[in-house]
């Protein structure tokens, strides 16, 4: 397969096919279906990281499917267990068709060698997580992610026409006419920048939880690939519904699995309380994410929780004692090294300290059904996309099960967007020569090159905290405004700058670059907060404590305008499930 390179204005152009930004889950999977689509076509996978370095590598839980249906399960009821848990924002038919594919996705996986845990039987063994009815989570021990990511990499790495360019900066989206040309980058080793040519683009980006400062994030999970979208002029959606985790070990806020729960796990306050009963009756510890959290919040608030004298923070206890030793070091031992190694506790005899903690952003790239863009060409996949699967409320296991799905139809049908291109002779192959020029000036002339007396890297603190403090699990209006006049004084002032002035591996260079996207996405998170006047799922405001179905049971879309951004909505997708009052 060749890949062809050239300069144009001295700026070196390689061309693609299929041009696939990040290197996680969703990447991974849509490279390998582009090249098992077409063997005549060459893909590219660019990543800010090295590919076992992107942050799916940190799931640890679980993969949702549907396994055994001759035992109880069905598909039906993970349709339901998932509309419900997304207090019935998620688009249906999209629900439908994620939950009928990932079952095959489980057993490709298996055939590419993913190491699941095994049942007693031999089959693939199943857990509980959080919002379901049935056991389904599908696991490798409580290093989920690790293993689909090395399994995957492998796999990819037996096509010759998937190229994989490791530390790379993507820093914006070639287009004309609506209709996607390629990208912008940087490499990160040289300094040099550089634009790729392509058919068909995919953003795999991920997550943009850094934006919090108590995050299960890598730290490298910065919002830019969301970003190329936002700037490119194409529509976020539903940015405001972000995810806290109920369980983020304090004080660092790793995750400690929900597998925990589902094995067992309960939840205790200060006076020694499993107070999951007052909250969810039936579900206790396995209700959704978004109503253990809150749990969790007013237990605090209420003056049931511990403080941490050392950092201030505020937590309850996860007590996993009762497991036992056996079952904590075979299927908890991932957790058990991080519990031992970052708070000191060994959860076989002590419990772990925990509060909620910024895991899952349920918005992101405005796609189709089909994970498709507003430009002809684009696609975006796993959690960078908001198809919508999750709504308001992603349950637990349903992130790399999207990963993979939509991996897949995405890698298909980008792969089949560039062949038709290739084989019709009157398309359009150019790329915009000013679109590179000024993508150049925007990055050298106004940021490395820029001046100012304020540190970066204390703006992106400040802007973090901002985002921990007025757009956490309980919000108000009024905090939200707030939270808003913080962002743009931040963004207005003078941290434009690198000061240093190296040009191979300059990772001061890339972390103003993030620190230049984050200050963009989250005044879309807190704008669409703000704009939201009702509680649904993760967003959960004071002053409208109700779900409003009348007025908002509705997308936002944010898109990008030079006084902030600017806000519409599109009706929720339903097919089989009316908005139920949600009880667990
Ligand atoms: O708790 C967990 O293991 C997280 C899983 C998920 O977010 O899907």
């Amino acid at each position: 397969m060749r890949v062809f390179t050239y300069l144009i204005d001295l700026v070196e152009v390689i061309d693609h096919d299929v041009i696939i930004v990040g290197s996680g889950l969703a990447g991974l999977r849509a490279a390998i279906e582009a090249a098992r689509t077409s063997k005549d076509i060459s893909i590219a996978v660019i990543s800010k990281v090295q590919v076992m370095r992107s942050h799916s590598v940190s799931a640890e839980g679980g993969t949702a499917a549907v396994l055994y249906p001759e035992e109880g399960d069905n598909l039906e009821s993970h349709i339901y267990d998932t509309i419900k848990g997304s207090d019935y924002l998620a688009d249906q038919d999209a629900v439908e068709r994620f939950v009928s594919i990932i079952p095959q996705e489980v057993y490709q996986l298996e055939h590419w060698g993913m190491p699941w845990s095994r049942r007693e039987d031999g089959r693939i063994a199943q857990r509980w997580f959080g919002g379901y009815n049935y056991p389904r989570a599908t696991f490798a021990q409580d290093k989920v992610g690790f293993y689909e990511m090395q399994t995957l990499y492998d796999t990819a790495l037996k096509y010759d026409n998937i190229h994989f360019y490791n530390e790379w900066f993507v820093t914006s989206i070639l287009h004309e006419n609506h209709t996607f040309k390629g990208f912008t980058a940087i490499e990160i080793a040289s300094g040099n920048f550089t634009a790729f040519k392509g058919r068909a683009g995919i953003i795999a980006t991920g997550g943009a939880g850094r934006i919090y400062s108590f995050a299960t994030y890598a730290l490298s999970s910065t919002p830019d690939g969301i970003d190329l979208a936002y700037r490119a002029g194409l529509a976020l959606k539903d940015m405001e519904f972000v995810q806290f985790h109920p369980t983020g070990i304090i004080p660092s806020g790793i995750l400690i699995t929900e597998g925990a729960r589902g094995e067992g796990g309960y939840l205790i306050n200060k006076d020694g309380e499993r107070f999951m009963k007052k909250y969810a009756p039936n579900k206790l510890e396995l209700a959704s994410r978004d109503v253990v959290s809150r749990a969790i919040i007013t237990e605090i608030n209420e003056g049931r929780g511990y403080r941490d004298e050392d950092t201030g923070m505020d937590y309850v206890l996860l007590d996993l004692r009762h497991l036992g030793e056996e079952k904590i070091k075979e299927r908890l031992a991932g957790i058990r090294e991080i519990a031992i190694k970052f708070a000191g506790v060994d959860p076989i005899d002590e419990p772990i300290p925990i509060r909620p903690v910024c895991h899952y952003m349920m918005g992101g790239i405005h796609v189709d059904i089909d994970g498709k863009t507003e430009m002809e060409g684009l696609y975006s996949a796993g959690e960078a996309a908001c198809v919508s699967i999750n709504g308001a409320n992603r349950l637990g296991a349903n992130s790399t099960a999207e990963c993979l799905v939509w991996g897949r139809i995405t890698g298909e049908l980008a792969a089949k967007h560039a062949l038709r291109l290739i084989s019709s002779r009157s398309a359009d192959n150019s790329i915009p020569k000013d679109a590179i020029a000024s993508e150049e000036k925007r990055i050298y002339d106004g940021i490395f090159h820029g001046s100012g007396d304020e540190n970066p890297y204390e703006i992106r603190e400040a802007l973090t905290k901002v985002m921990d403090e007025h757009a956490y699990v309980f919000r108000t209006g009024e905090s939200l405004a707030e939270g808003i006049r913080k962002v743009r004084a931040l963004r207005e002032k003078a941290w434009r700058h690198v000061d240093d002035k190296a040009k191979e591996y300059n990772t001061n260079f890339i972390h103003v670059l993030e620190l230049d996207s984050m200050l963009r996405v989250c005044e879309v998170v807190l704008v669409g907060a703000y704009r939201r006047l009702e509680s649904r799922g993760a967003h959960a405001r004071l002053d409208y404590p109700k779900r409003d179905d009348i007025n908002f049971l509705k997308h936002t879309l944010a898109y990008y305008g030079e006084d902030g951004p600017q806000i519409t909505y599109l009706p929720v997708r339903i097919t089989r499930y009316q908005p139920a009052e949600r009880k667990y």
